[in-house]
C-alpha cells in the first residue's frame, strides 16, 4: 500500500474559510427550519441594480460573448477600469495594467503568487481576512503578523511595521478599509506608511475593494496615489463585489506594473482563462456608471452600523470601537471569555460563537477566523429589523454571563 498521502501537503495545509463556513452553518440551521440570524456573510443585502443586470442580458444574446474572449479581460472593461481608477483613486494607468478576475479572490491569490518566491516574507495587520493567509502559503510566502487591538482602532503604526520588517520581506499588505475591522488609515497616515515601505524597498499590495464605503466623513486614500516614491511596486486588489452588490458575478481585478500584469495574466491563462463575458459586461455597465447605487448603500450602511455600535457596546462585557469603513464591527468580547453561561465555560471565543449559535441562533465570525481571538466579527449588511433582533438576542444570552 503506498504510504504517499492522498492529498498533497500543500493543500492540506489550507483551512477552509472559516467565515464560508459559519455563513454555511446558519443556512443550514435556516434551512432546517431555526431562525438563526447571520451575521456572518461579507456581502451587502442589496440586490445588483437593474441597469447592471440589463447589461449582463444583453450581453448573453450577443454571440461574440459565447466565445473564449483574451485571458486578461475584455479590453473594452480595461479600460474602463483604468478611467475608473483615475476617477476614484486619481491613479493613473494604461489598460495594459489591468487584468480582470474571477473576483477580488483570484485577484489576491494571482497577486501573491506572481510576486513571492519561498521564504518571502509578507507583512500583514492583524487582525486580517481570512483569505490572505491561504494565499500567501500558497506561494510559498511567510506571512509575518503585525497586530493591532481596540486600543488603537485597529490600525498600525510605522514603528510597529519597522519592528517586523527582516531582509526577507518583500510585500506590506495594506488594507484600508479593512475587513474584518472597519479601520480606515487617515491620509497623514497612509502617506507615513507608504513613504516608509518605498524607503525600505518595499512593494506594496494594497486592497481597495471598500474604497466606497466610510462613514462619517472618512475619506479613503489609495496609497498608490498618495505616495508617488512606491513608483511602480504597488499592486492595487478591486472588484464590483461590494461596491455594488455584484458579489455572486465574481468580477475583480489586479493593477500592476506591466511585467507583473504579463506574468499574472499568464497564470489565469492557464487557469481560469477569462472571466464569464457576461459577468464583465455586467461590470463594464456597473464602472462606467455613476455610484449613486452605493451612495444608496452606504446611506442603510451607515445608519445600521451606528445602531450596531450603540447597542453592542451596551452589553456588558462587550468593547465595540466605531468603524470607519467597510461593512463590519470588531468588538472584543475577552471580558466574556471563562465566564458561565447557560452551564458552560467557553475558553475561546470560537466557543462562545458556538454557544451563541446554538442557544440564541446568532451566527457571528470568531476572532479566531481573523488572527485574534477574543474578538466577534459581526457584518452589519443585513436588513434593519433582523440587526436588532439579532443583536438584542445576543445582549439578552450574553447578560446571564457570570
Ligand atoms: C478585503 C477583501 N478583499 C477582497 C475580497 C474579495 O471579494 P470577491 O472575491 O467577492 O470579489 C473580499 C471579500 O470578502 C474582502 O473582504
Amino acid at each position: 500500500m503506498s504510504t504517499r498521502p492522498r492529498i498533497s501537503t500543500r493543500i492540506s495545509a489550507i483551512s477552509e474559510s472559516a467565515t464560508l463556513a459559519v455563513d454555511a452553518k446558519a443556512k443550514a440551521m435556516k434551512a432546517a427550519g431555526r431562525p438563526v440570524i447571520g451575521f456572518g456573510a461579507g456581502e451587502p443585502d442589496f440586490p445588483t441594480p437593474d441597469y447592471i443586470v440589463e447589461a449582463a442580458v444583453a450581453a448573453t444574446h450577443d454571440p461574440r460573448f459565447h466565445k473564449y474572449t483574451p485571458a486578461g479581460g475584455l479590453p473594452e472593461l480595461k479600460k474602463a477600469i483604468a478611467a475608473k481608477t483615475l476617477r476614484d483613486s486619481g491613479y493613473q494607468v494604461e489598460a495594459s495594467q489591468v487584468l480582470v478576475t474571477n473576483g477580488g479572490k483570484q485577484a489576491v491569490y494571482q497577486a501573491f503568487a506572481t510576486l513571492l518566491d519561498p521564504d518571502d516574507e509578507v507583512l500583514v495587520i492583524a487582525p486580517y481576512w481570512t483569505t490572505y493567509p491561504e494565499a500567501i502559503k500558497l506561494a510559498g510566502g511567510v506571512q509575518v503578523d503585525v497586530v493591532t487591538d481596540e486600543t488603537t482602532g485597529y490600525l498600525a503604526s510605522v514603528e510597529q511595521l519597522e519592528a517586523a520588517r527582516t531582509e526577507r520581506t518583500k510585500v506590506l499588505l495594506f488594507v484600508s478599509p479593512s475587513n474584518p475591522t472597519g479601520a480606515v488609515y487617515s491620509r497623514e497616515q497612509t502617506e507615513a506608511i507608504g513613504r516608509w515601505a518605498a524607503a525600505n524597498d518595499l512593494w506594496v499590495v494594497t486592497d481597495e475593494i471598500y474604497e466606497h464605503l466610510v462613514y462619517g466623513g472618512t475619506e479613503f486614500t489609495s496609497i498608490a496615489t498618495a505616495v508617488p516614491e512606491l513608483g511602480d511596486r504597488v499592486v492595487i486588489l478591486n472588484g464590483v463585489a461590494k461596491t455594488y452588490a455584484m458579489t455572486g458575478w465574481r468580477v475583480g481585478w489586479l493593477i500592476g506594473p506591466s511585467d507583473v500584469v504579463k506574468a499574472a495574466t499568464n497564470l489565469q491563462s492557464h487557469a481560469t482563462s477569462n472571466v464569464s463575458n457576461v459577468s464583465q459586461m455586467a461590470a463594464l455597465a456597473a464602472v462606467s456608471g455613476d455610484l449613486s447605487a452605493v451612495a444608496e448603500m452606504r446611506e442603510a450602511f451607515d445608519r445600521r452600523r451606528q445602531t450596531m455600535v450603540r447597542m453592542l457596546n451596551e452589553i456588558p462585557g462587550v468593547l465595540c470601537p466605531e468603524p470607519k469603513g467597510a461593512f463590519y464591527v470588531y468588538p472584543s468580547v475577552k471580558e466574556l471569555i471563562g465566564k458561565e453561561l447557560r452551564g458552560r465555560r467557553p475558553q475561546s471565543s470560537a466557543e462562545l460563537a458556538e454557544l451563541i449559535l446554538e442557544e440564541a441562533e446568532v451566527a457571528v465570525v470568531p476572532g479566531e477566523a481573523f488572527g485574534t481571538p477574543g474578538y466577534f466579527r459581526l457584518s452589519y449588511a443585513l436588513g434593519d429589523d433582523d440587526l436588532a433582533e439579532g443583536v438584542s438576542r445576543l445582549a439578552k444570552l450574553l447578560a446571564e454571563a457570570h
